[in-house]
């Protein structure tokens, strides 16, 4: 009987219902959120455009963006206590002081136990603009500085960078950030929105499922890699010693980081958008070195492209980042930051048809072995 079971290990190939939150093509580098390219979204449309778009299913008119827009603006604070519990945690890695404090928000959320869609809704729009606010409070607190309050004069990419560094950005820099936090809002049944949909499954919660996902992302294999290509950049130190940092780790059975993807076997079309802003963005800032150590780690990758390896939407965001200033342990949380409009949205389908995600496991140790007491055992 057990070997008529095929057992699809990483459910990879596996789909597990219907969304239309994002399509994705990996053979043809192809994504669209609820229907519109990528391209067009990550060069004409704004954030908060995007998470509209994202919870609602359609963009939106202008007095809708408006209304929309000072919505998350008027919801960026977070309670004292949660100050207080990122103080008591601070030496945590920034996404576990994340996945704290979204937690402990629930103990202040009046919709906690409501998942219609609109309470969930109401619920995304809230964690969506009080997530910068957990983050830079704490990357603050860690340095001995006060938290900067939300400057709701700014857009929510802008305010992030001024609650950061206590000090306007750039337009460029406020319009990178919003770029990035627009390619990150969404993609399809990635692991955190499907552990965001496990814990939706059971009828729990929003927070839940925003913990579930921030909980899975951290990762490196999943949105960790940022941090880990720049680490590798700074490694590599320049560009003449890239071709055999590379070929060292290829070499010794590593995997370079910020390449591959389980559904891109194509350059993911994420990828290019930030390739440019990290090259202007170097040369803006008098440091090109790090785009140039990339192009050559890229480079030397091309032989992969022919094995499905190529560039995913982490490889050049790490440099980008760190041009901004940005120290390296906040990158993945910038993900985390852009992806809960995502995870809301699947939440809210999750909820909307909801079914028991609940996949099996093939046993294979030993079957009904006797009990020996405690007593009589070696
Ligand atoms: N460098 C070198 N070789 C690689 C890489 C890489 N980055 N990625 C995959 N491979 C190779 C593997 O060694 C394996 O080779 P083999 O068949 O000879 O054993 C083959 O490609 C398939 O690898 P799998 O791990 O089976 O592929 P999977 O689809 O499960 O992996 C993953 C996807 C985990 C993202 C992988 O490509 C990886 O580890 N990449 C580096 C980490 C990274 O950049 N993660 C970010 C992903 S994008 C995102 O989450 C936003």
């Amino acid at each position: 009987m057990t070997s008529e079971i095929e057992i699809k290990r990483g459910l990879q190939g596996v789909y597990i219902d219907r969304s239309k939150s994002s399509f994705i093509d990996g053979t043809e580098g192809k994504l669209l959120y609820r229907g519109y390219s990528i391209h067009d979204l990550a060069e004409k449309s704004s954030f908060e455009e995007i998470a509209y778009l994202l919870l609602y299913g359609e963009l939106p008119n202008k007095t809708q963006l408006e209304d929309f827009d000072s919505n998350l603006r008027d919801s960026r604070s977070i309670p004292a206590e949660v100050i207080e519990i990122i103080r008591v945690v601070k030496d945590s890695h920034p996404m576990d002081v994340l996945r704290t404090a979204v937690s402990a928000l629930s103990a202040y959320d009046n919709e906690v136990a409501d998942n219609s869609v609109e309470a969930t809704i109401r619920k995304g729009i809230r964690l969506t603009a009080q997530a910068p606010t957990i983050v830079t409070a704490h990357a603050r607190i860690k340095e001995g500085k006060d938290p900067v309050s939300p400057n709701s004069n700014l857009n929510q990419a802008a305010n992030f960078l001024y609650m950061l560094f206590g000090e306007e950005p750039t337009e460029q820099e406020a319009r990178l950030m919003e770029k990035d936090f627009v390619i990150h809002a969404e993609h399809g049944i990635n692991a955190s929105a499907f552990a965001a949909r496990v814990a939706a499954s059971t009828n729990s919660d929003l927070h839940s499922a925003v913990v579930s996902g921030i909980g899975t992302l951290k990762g490196p294999a999943h949105g960790g890699a940022a941090e880990e290509v720049m680490a590798m950049a700074l490694e590599i130190g320049e560009e003449e010693k890239a071709e055999s940092y590379v070929r060292n780790i290829l070499d010794g059975g590593g995997r370079i980081m910020g390449f591959g993807h389980r559904v891109y076997k194509v350059e993911d079309p994420r990828a290019r958008h930030l390739q440019t802003e990290c090259q202007a963005l170097g040369d803006q800032k008098g440091q090109p070195k790090w785009f140039r150590i990339l192009s050559k780690v890229a480079e030397v990758m091309e032989p992969y492209q022919s094995r499905g390896i190529c560039p995913n939407v982490d490889f050049w965001a790490g440099a980008m980042y760190h041009l901004m200033g940005i120290p390296k342990e906040l990158f993945i949380c910038i993900f985390a930051m852009g992806r809960i409009p995502g995870w809301t949205a699947q939440v809210t389908e999750q909820f909307s048809n909801n079914i028991l995600l609940r996949p099996l496991l093939l046993y294979d140790g030993p079957m009904d072995l006797p009990y020996v007491p405690l007593d009589d055992r070696k």
